[in-house]
Order: C-alpha cells, then sequence, then structure tokens
C-alpha cells in the first residue's frame, strides 16, 4: 500500500487542493502593487460619471495602457495613497490647461515636443493652433500612423492641400519601408545574416517618423526623396543576395537533378546484367 500524501485518491487532491487555496489567500501576489488596475486613480475614477470615469474608459484602449503609462504618469499624484492621491505635494498635475499641453506630453516625448514648437502649429499654440491632443486625443491614444493626416482632421483649421502633399511624398516612403521590412524579415526567416540591413533600416525608418511634426511641405519632400534613394540602396543589396541564392539554388538542383540520373543508370545497368 502507497503512503504517497500525494496519491490522487478524491480525498488526497481535495486535501492538496484546500492547501493550495490557503496558500493563494495567505500569499499577496508580489506584482501586485505594480498593476494598473489597482492603482488608486483608477478605483476611484472608474466609479465616477461623465468626465470623471470617462478617461478610465478610453485609456484602457490606449497604447499608454498597453506600456503601462498609467493616469499618474501623465498627471502625477500617489497611486498607491488614496487619501493623498491628487495632492499637490505628491506631484499631481491636475488636468493641463490647452497651452500647457505640449510640454505635458513632451516629458516624454522630447524630440517631437521639440519638432512640433519649431513648426507653424507650435507657433500657432494658444492662437488657434492645434496641441498634440486635437490629433491624438488625450485619453484614447493610439499608435501613430498617417491615417491620422485626414481630411476630416486637418481640414478644421485650413485646406487639405499642403496635408495632402506631406501625406503622398511619406506615404511612398512608409510603403517601401514596410516592404523591406518584409524582405529582410524572409531573409533572416531563411538564415541569412541580416544584422547590417536591419540596423540600416532602424535608422532610416526613425529618420523618417521624425518628419512629420515640423509641417515642413519642402524639408519632408526633400527629406523623403532621400530616404528613398537609401531605401532602394538598401532594396539593391536584398536582390543581390536575392540572386546569388537563386544561382545557389539552380546550382543545387543540378546536382540533386544529376545525382538522380547516375542512381537511375547504375539501376538499369545493374538490371541488365541481374
Ligand atoms: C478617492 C477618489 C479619487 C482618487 C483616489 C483619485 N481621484 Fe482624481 N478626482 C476625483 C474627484 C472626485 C475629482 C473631481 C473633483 C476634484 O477635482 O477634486 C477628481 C479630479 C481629477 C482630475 C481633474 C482635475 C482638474 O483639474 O480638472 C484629474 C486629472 C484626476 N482626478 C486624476 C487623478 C489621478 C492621476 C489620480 C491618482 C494619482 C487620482 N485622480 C485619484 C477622485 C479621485
Ligand atoms: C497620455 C497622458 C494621459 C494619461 C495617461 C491620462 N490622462 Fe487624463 N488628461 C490628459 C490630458 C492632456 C488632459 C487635458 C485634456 C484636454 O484638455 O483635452 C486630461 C484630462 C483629464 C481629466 C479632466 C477631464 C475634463 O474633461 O475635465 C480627468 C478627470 C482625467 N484626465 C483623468 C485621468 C485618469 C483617471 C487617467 C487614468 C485612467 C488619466 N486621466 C490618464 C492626459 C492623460
Ligand atoms: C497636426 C497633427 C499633430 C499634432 C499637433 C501632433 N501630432 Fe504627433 N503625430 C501626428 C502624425 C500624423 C503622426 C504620424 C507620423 C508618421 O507616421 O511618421 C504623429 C506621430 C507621433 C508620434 C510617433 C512618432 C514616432 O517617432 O514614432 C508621437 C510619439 C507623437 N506623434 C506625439 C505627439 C506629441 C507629444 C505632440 C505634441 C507635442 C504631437 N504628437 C502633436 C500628428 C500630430
Ligand atoms: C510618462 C511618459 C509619457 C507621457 C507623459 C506621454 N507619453 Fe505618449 N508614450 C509613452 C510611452 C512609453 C509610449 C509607448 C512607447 C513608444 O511608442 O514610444 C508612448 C506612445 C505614444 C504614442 C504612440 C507612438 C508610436 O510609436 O506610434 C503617441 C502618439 C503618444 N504617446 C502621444 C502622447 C500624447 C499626445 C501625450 C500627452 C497627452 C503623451 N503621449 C504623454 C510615454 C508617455
Ligand atoms: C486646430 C487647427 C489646426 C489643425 C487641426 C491643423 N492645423 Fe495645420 N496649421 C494650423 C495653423 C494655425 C497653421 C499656421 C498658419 C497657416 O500656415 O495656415 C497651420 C499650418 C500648417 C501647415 C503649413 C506649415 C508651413 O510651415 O507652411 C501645414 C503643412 C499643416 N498646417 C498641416 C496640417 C496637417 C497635416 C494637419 C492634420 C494632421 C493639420 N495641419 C491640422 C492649424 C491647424
Amino acid at each position: 500500500m502507497k503512503t504517497d500524501r500525494y496519491t490522487p485518491t478524491s480525498r488526497g487532491w481535495g486535501l492538496y487542493c484546500l492547501v493550495l487555496l490557503l496558500l493563494l489567500a495567505i500569499c499577496p501576489a508580489p506584482s501586485q502593487a505594480a498593476e494598473p488596475a489597482e492603482i488608486v486613480c483608477i478605483q476611484c475614477h472608474s466609479a465616477l460619471p461623465d468626465k470623471l470615469g470617462e478617461p478610465v474608459k478610453l485609456w484602457k484602449g490606449s497604447i499608454h495602457a498597453e506600456n503601462g503609462i498609467a493616469c499618474n504618469g501623465c498627471h502625477g499624484g500617489d497611486p498607491k495613497d488614496a487619501a493623498n492621491a491628487m495632492s499637490p505635494q505628491r506631484g499631481f498635475l491636475g488636468a493641463p490647461k490647452e497651452k500647457d499641453i505640449p510640454a505635458f506630453c513632451g516629458r516624454c516625448h522630447v524630440g517631437v515636443l521639440k519638432d512640433y514648437l519649431a513648426s507653424a502649429h507650435g507657433m500657432a499654440l494658444g492662437k488657434g493652433g492645434p496641441t498634440c491632443v486635437t490629433c491624438h486625443s488625450n485619453h484614447l491614444v493610439v499608435k501613430a500612423s498617417l491615417d491620422l493626416i485626414n481630411e476630416k482632421s486637418c481640414t478644421r483649421c485650413h485646406s487639405f492641400e499642403r496635408a495632402q502633399t506631406i501625406k503622398s511624398a511619406m506615404q511612398q516612403t512608409e510603403n517601401l519601408i514596410i516592404a523591406t521590412d518584409t524582405k529582410i524579415g524572409s531573409f533572416k526567416s531563411q538564415g541569412v545574416d541580416t544584422d547590417r540591413l536591419e540596423k540600416g533600416l532602424f535608422a532610416l525608418r526613425n529618420r523618417f517618423h521624425s518628419l512629420f511634426h515640423e509641417v515642413n511641405v519642402a524639408k519632408v519632400r526633400d527629406e523623403s526623396t532621400q530616404i528613398m534613394g537609401e531605401l532602394k540602396k538598401l532594396d539593391g543589396e536584398l536582390q543581390g543576395i536575392e540572386e546569388a541564392r537563386g544561382k545557389r539554388k539552380i546550382a543545387g538542383a543540378v546536382a540533386v537533378a544529376a545525382a538522380l540520373l547516375a542512381a537511375m543508370l547504375l539501376y538499369l545497368l545493374k538490371k541488365t546484367y541481374d
């Protein structure tokens, strides 16, 4: 007869589960305090109506939520102490006024802030120009893309003409970046060393994605043309690799065919002697 305490009889399992449940109840999960859903800002605000509760719902679908930037990441305050959460002594900033929004977001997006402030939009801040929130929204900020440049959003203050020029110059470059990325990815999965190519593309992509906020039509056109040139060089290298591999494949196929032919001849030869 076995004496093992964990023999899977129904009584044994029951006891085992009970112990497990007790352990779970006693030990707090170590990461609990770090979970965004556990911070007091969300606990309290999700129970508040309208303008005070709405941010929680919107924020949940945002790229900030996805990256662990919660209410206090933007608004400051103490996310662990409900009584003093919104005390200025704990760094609470409140909701920014319109003219303070760029600096508010720019604490983290430093490069974007710099470009924005130097742009026609930044210079019109407080005088009818757009802030970060005009284009990206405040709580439901999603991954940025060229879709943000659209007729509905960009004709609120002026015509779409210049916006359209920026968009089409950027769209072509964006498409080539995506195509190059896909090609490099497929070579990589076939075991080709793509390290240098990946680094090249990464640098070009960063340069490209820092183009927009200056909203300088001439510069976007110029830079896009240059970046396209660099991308085409990368593409040329990729084509070189493809051709070399193609040749190697043909050579391989010829070798296999020759071996097969030889085997068949040997077989026939053997048959005629049998
Ligand atoms: C116990 C409930 C409670 C907690 C905890 C709480 N808030 Fe609030 N919050 C409120 C209420 C109520 C208001 C509206 C009245 C006011 O402004 O004091 C408010 C207002 C705000 C506003 C708008 C202020 C303005 O100037 O319009 C922001 C932003 C805000 N809270 C962010 C936070 C952040 C960030 C945290 C966590 C660090 C937090 N709250 C924690 C209840 C709470
Ligand atoms: C990415 C930064 C960011 C994050 C994260 C963020 N907020 Fe805000 N919040 C803002 C900005 C910017 C404003 C001012 C909006 C405006 O004027 O359009 C604002 C405004 C508010 C207001 C005032 C709303 C009003 O209409 O008066 C409240 C309340 C608020 N936020 C609560 C929260 C809560 C709760 C969270 C967490 C679930 C949160 N915010 C997360 C940027 C943020
Ligand atoms: C006139 C509209 C507009 C305004 C104002 C604006 N943005 Fe953008 N933002 C865009 C567009 C369009 C893109 C996408 C550009 C692209 O795909 O290259 C973008 C991209 C971004 C990105 C991603 C860039 C990257 O490097 O991947 C960040 C972050 C960002 N914006 C933050 C901000 C902040 C912070 C502000 C305020 C200081 C701001 N934006 C103001 C339209 C705007
Ligand atoms: C506490 C730091 C912080 C603040 C403040 C902040 N962000 Fe972000 N933001 C991040 C992080 C982290 C990411 C995700 C990583 C990334 O893409 O850079 C992000 C991502 C973004 C993206 C998507 C970038 C992309 O690659 O497509 C946009 C757009 C953006 N933020 C806009 C804003 C706006 C608008 C505000 C102000 C309302 C703001 N952020 C305030 C930290 C911050
Ligand atoms: C809230 C108002 C507002 C919105 C929304 C807006 N703009 Fe503007 N924009 C301005 C103002 C103000 C100027 C400066 C005066 C001018 O040149 O018309 C400007 C200027 C420009 C310029 C000319 C820059 C220069 O140096 O000549 C471009 C390009 C531009 N905006 C693109 C866009 C794009 C793209 C969008 C949409 C993603 C957009 N704008 C959305 C207000 C806005």
